[in-house]
């Protein structure tokens, strides 16, 4: 038997539904905030996310899935939609049109991690980014329109975790610190994040080893090394939320996965998932887009997994679909079985919800068909002029003409 690759799923009609709901709250929310969808490539350049994610990083060096287009280029199936977005702001002169451009997206990435709760090979992601502004306040309003987007969704016990890394100078004399810290206390350090020291000192924070852990709790923190100016935009940011009463937590060993972020960092997780906690996260990213050849532009956005935030939110409720009306058939006949289709799709043409018995089951298993799709009406067709109508809320029922089916549920008239 053939089965889905390990690592992705299905989405059957019930998920179908709930995402479809997901949706609708992100096209409000966004699109209330001046946000327009967009959507990449499924694939691009692998050089895009080497450049972009940055090659030290664990999505480039052991997630991605690349492969030889056949003509030696290499490609890449997007592990993330920052970098296409931003190469596709540059490759279509966006910075031409009036800043910021914010622009949101709801699509599929695909990372090769060992799948677990909460994280697959393919995912999805509802993704925000401003475009060409600088501000504390453009950072503050994506958090906030993040926290309302969970809100809305009802993702338990989340807790917002805050941090900036200033500017890559700021980082870079920081690693040289840092380096110099880890190197003196190799002693307290486990094997593998001694063998990182060069590549990545900073994720020497993440480790999960107490000993690493311990000792990297007298490591100077990059938060009390930021410039003035750096200091200033952060200190606006927690400004903004606290007006905002969105509760965050500073936390100065903060690390995110991706290279390119500068000044605000943060992450949403819930305690609702476990292991897998990241909800949604971003951050400020500056450099980005000059980094991948275009003009030096200022950006900040986020990312929330769509998966994660179905599990956090536990029973999203879905609302069932309606079905006006359900034509059943009293004999089969040719003159019954063409009447009937007719009247259905009149039906639809009328606006209606309309569904025909289309298996052969007896009238009695055709009026329970139409009671589990929660039927508003049923029309019994008898022949090509006879009909009856019957009201599935009152029981009410009666006889008509089948062309006078659609006029007297329209009319919405008593039985
Ligand atoms: P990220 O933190 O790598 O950020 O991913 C964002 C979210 O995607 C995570 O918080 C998580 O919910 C979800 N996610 C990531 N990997 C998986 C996985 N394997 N399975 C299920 N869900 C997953 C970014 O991708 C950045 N592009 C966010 C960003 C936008 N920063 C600035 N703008």
């Amino acid at each position: 038997m053939i089965q889905a690759p390990r690592g992705t799923y299905d989405v059957l009609p019930e998920d179908a539904d709930r995402r479809e709901l997901l949706e609708t709250h992100v096209r409000r929310i966004l699109g209330a905030a001046g946000f327009r969808r967009v959507e990449t490539p499924t694939f691009e350049s692998t050089e895009l996310f080497a450049r972009g994610v940055g090659e030290a990083t664990d999505i480039v060096q052991k997630e991605m899935y690349s492969f030889d287009d056949g003509g030696g280029r290499s490609l890449t199936l997007r592990p993330e939609g920052t970098a296409p977005v931003c190469r596709a702001y540059i490759e279509h002169g966006m910075h031409k049109l009036p800043q910021p451009v914010k622009l949101w997206y709801l699509s599929s990435f695909f990372r090769s991690e060992a799948p677990q709760r909460g994280r697959y090979r393919q995912f999805w992601q509802v993704g925000a980014e401003v475009i060409g502004a600088s501000g504390p306040d453009a950072d503050a309003e994506l958090i906030v329109v993040l926290s309302e987007l969970l809100g809305a969704l009802g993702v338990k016990d989340v807790r917002l975790r805050l941090a900036s890394l200033g500017s890559p100078e700021t980082r870079n004399e920081y690693r040289g610190e840092l380096t110099t810290y880890l190197r003196e206390h190799e002693d307290g350090l486990s094997s593998e994040v001694r063998a990182r020291i060069e590549l990545n000192p900073m994720r020497a924070f993440d480790a999960s080893d107490p000993r690493t852990q311990e000792t990297m709790r007298g490591a100077p923190k990059l938060m009390d090394r930021l410039a003035a100016d750096d200091a200033e935009h952060f200190a606006q940011v927690r400004v903004l939320l606290e007006d905002a009463g969105i509760p965050y937590e500073l936390d100065t060993t903060l690390v995110r996965g991706l290279d390119y972020y500068t000044r605000t960092l943060f992450e949403f997780t819930s305690e609702a998932l476990g292991a897998q906690s990241g909800v949604a996260g971003g951050g400020r990213y500056d450099r980005l887009i000059e980094q991948l050849g275009g003009p030096a532009t200022p950006a900040s956005g986020w990312a929330a997994g769509v998966e994660r935030m179905l599990l956090a939110a536990g029973g999203l409720p879905t609302a069932p679909e309606l079905v006006d009306l359900f034509v059943a058939r009293a004999a089969h006949s040719d003159d019954v079985d063409r009447t009937a289709f007719e009247l259905a799709r009149e039906a639809r043409r009328a606006g209606m919800a309309a569904q025909l018995e289309l298996t052969g089951r007896s009238l009695k298993g055709q009026l329970k068909q139409a009671h589990r799709l929660g039927a508003r009406y049923v029309a019994i067709v008898a022949d090509r002029t006879h009909a009856s109508l019957k009201n599935m809320e009152s029981g009410e029922q009666h006889e008509l003409q089948p062309q006078d089916v659609i006029p007297t549920i329209l009319r919405g008239s008593r039985l």
